[in-house]
C-alpha cells in the first residue's frame, strides 16, 4: 500500500472560511479551529454519531483531528480511524494528531517516554488509526524518568521512520520545552515544534506567561485545548450539573471541579460567566461560547483552538466564533479583561523596554 494510503475518496476538502496558521516555525498549516476526541469519541459518542460530528467538522472548514492513545482506552484513535476511511477523506487533506504517554496496559513499560515505548506506542497507535502515519505526535506528558536525549532521539527516530511528520510536546514546562530544544540542537536533530496547553479565560498562566519568551526563540506553536473549560464557558454549568453533560457523565473525574464550583472562587467563576454572557450577547449579538473560543484564538500566539464536541449542533455553534473574532476590537477587548480580572501578571521590567504578552516588542 503506499505510504499515503488511497482509500477511495467520497469527500473533497472545501475550506470554507476557515483561516489557516502556520503550526509554529514548521511549515504545516493547521485551522485555526481544529477538533478533538478526549471524552466524546470512542467515549462517549460511538458508532454512527462519531461519523456525524467529524463529518460536520469537515464540511465546516475543519481537516486536523487531535486524539491520543488513552482517550477511551484505544477507541478515539479506532473510531477516529474508522469515520476517516468511511468517510472516504483523502489522506493528504488532513492534518492528524495523536498522543502517547499514558498507555493502555500497566506493565513497566508500557507508558511514559522510553524509546521502547514511543517507537512501540506510536506503531500501536497507527495500527488503531488505520493509518500509516500521523502529521504530529504528542508527548502527552513530561516523564522525569527517561533522559531527555533519549526522548528526543526516539520522537526523531519516529520521524525518520516516516510514522509522524513532527512531534510536540504537552503540558511541558518551559524548561523542559527548552532543554528538549537545546538538546536537539546540540545533536542536530528535530526539536518539538508546538507545545498542546490548556487555554482559556480561567487558565492562563502557560499559554500567557510561562511560555512568553519561546515563541519567538523557538518558533513555539500552540494547540490549545479546554478553551471552553469543560464546557464552563459556555453557561451549561451556571445553575447545576445538567443531564448528559460531561460533569454528569464524568462525574468521578471532575468531582473536584464540580465541588469546587461551589466554593466562593467557583461561584466567581459562574459571575464572569454570566457577566460574560450579557457582553456577547448585547455587544456583540453572540454567545458565550462563541465569544470564549474567539478570545483564544485572538491570541497570536495559538496556531489551532482544539474543540471538543459531544454533538455535531456544537461545532457549527462553536465555530460562530469565526464571525466574532473581527468583532474583538482593543476596547472589547479591555471590557472582558476587566470582567476577568485574570491576566497573569508581567514579568518585571526594571524599566527596560519589555516585549509584551505576545512576545512582541
Ligand atoms: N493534551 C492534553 O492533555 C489534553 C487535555 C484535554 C483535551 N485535549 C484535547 O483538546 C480537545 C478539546 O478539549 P475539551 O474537550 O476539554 O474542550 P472544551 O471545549 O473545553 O470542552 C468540550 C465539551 O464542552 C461541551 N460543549 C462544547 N461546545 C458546547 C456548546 N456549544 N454548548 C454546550 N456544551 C458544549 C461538550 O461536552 P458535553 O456536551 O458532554 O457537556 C464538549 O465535549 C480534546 O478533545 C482533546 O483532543 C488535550
Amino acid at each position: 500500500m503506499s505510504v499515503l494510503q488511497s482509500w477511495p475518496v467520497q469527500r473533497e476538502f472545501d475550506p470554507k472560511n476557515m483561516p489557516f496558521r502556520r503550526l509554529g516555525g514548521s511549515g504545516l498549516r493547521v485551522p485555526l479551529f481544529s477538533l478533538g476526541g478526549w471524552l466524546t469519541l470512542g467515549g462517549t459518542v460511538v458508532g454512527d454519531p462519531v461519523k456525524e460530528i467529524i463529518k460536520t467538522a469537515f464540511e465546516n472548514g475543519i481537516n486536523m483531528f487531535d486524539t491520543a492513545e488513552a482517550y477511551a482506552a484505544g477507541k478515539s484513535e479506532e473510531e477516529m480511524g474508522r469515520v476517516i476511511q468511511e468517510l472516504g477523506l483523502r489522506r493528504t487533506d488532513l492534518v492528524i494528531t495523536t498522543k502517547l504517554f499514558w498507555g493502555l496496559r500497566k506493565g513497566p513499560n508500557d507508558g511514559g517516554l522510553s524509546r521502547k515505548h514511543i517507537v512501540e506506542g506510536t506503531q500501536e497507535s497507527l495500527a488503531r488509526l488505520g493509518l500509516t502515519y500521523v502529521d504530529v505526535i504528542f508527548a502527552h506528558r513530561h516523564d522525569h524518568n527517561v533522559p531527555v536525549e533519549e526522548i528526543v532521539r526516539a520522537f526523531n527516530y519516529v520521524i525518520e521512520k516516516g510514522w509522524a511528520l513532527y512531534w510536540g510536546t504537552s503540558e511541558w514546562s518551559a524548561r523542559e520545552i527548552e532543554e528538549a530544544h537545546h538538546v536537539a540542537n546540540k545533536l542536530n536533530l528535530i526539536a518539538p515544534i508546538a507545545e498542546q496547553c490548556k487555554h482559556n479565560m480561567f487558565d492562563r498562566e502557560r499559554p500567557e506567561k510561562e511560555y512568553h519568551g519561546l515563541y519567538k526563540k523557538y518558533g513555539l506553536g500552540t494547540t490549545t485545548f479546554s478553551s471552553l473549560a469543560s464546557g464552563l464557558l459556555t453557561g451549561k454549568y451556571n445553575d447545576g450539573i445538567p443531564e448528559d453533560s460531561r460533569f454528569s457523565n464524568h462525574s468521578e473525574f471532575f468531582k473536584d471541579t464540580i465541588e469546587g464550583l461551589k466554593s466562593p472562587a467557583g461561584q466567581e467563576k459562574i459571575r464572569k460567566v454570566k457577566e460574560l454572557t450579557t457582553l456577547a450577547e448585547q455587544e456583540l449579538q453572540t454567545t458565550i461560547s462563541a465569544l470564549a473560543l474567539a478570545w483564544v484564538a485572538k491570541n497570536p500566539n495559538t496556531s489551532t483552538v482544539i474543540l471538543g464536541a459531544s454533538r455535531p449542533e456544537q461545532i457549527v455553534e462553536n465555530l460562530k466564533a469565526l464571525e466574532v473574532l473581527p468583532k474583538l476590537t482593543p476596547e472589547i477587548m479591555e471590557k472582558i479583561e476587566k470582567i476577568l480580572g485574570s491576566a497573569p501578571e508581567a514579568l518585571p521590567s526594571y524599566g527596560r523596554p519589555m516585549l509584551d504578552r505576545f512576545g512582541r516588542i
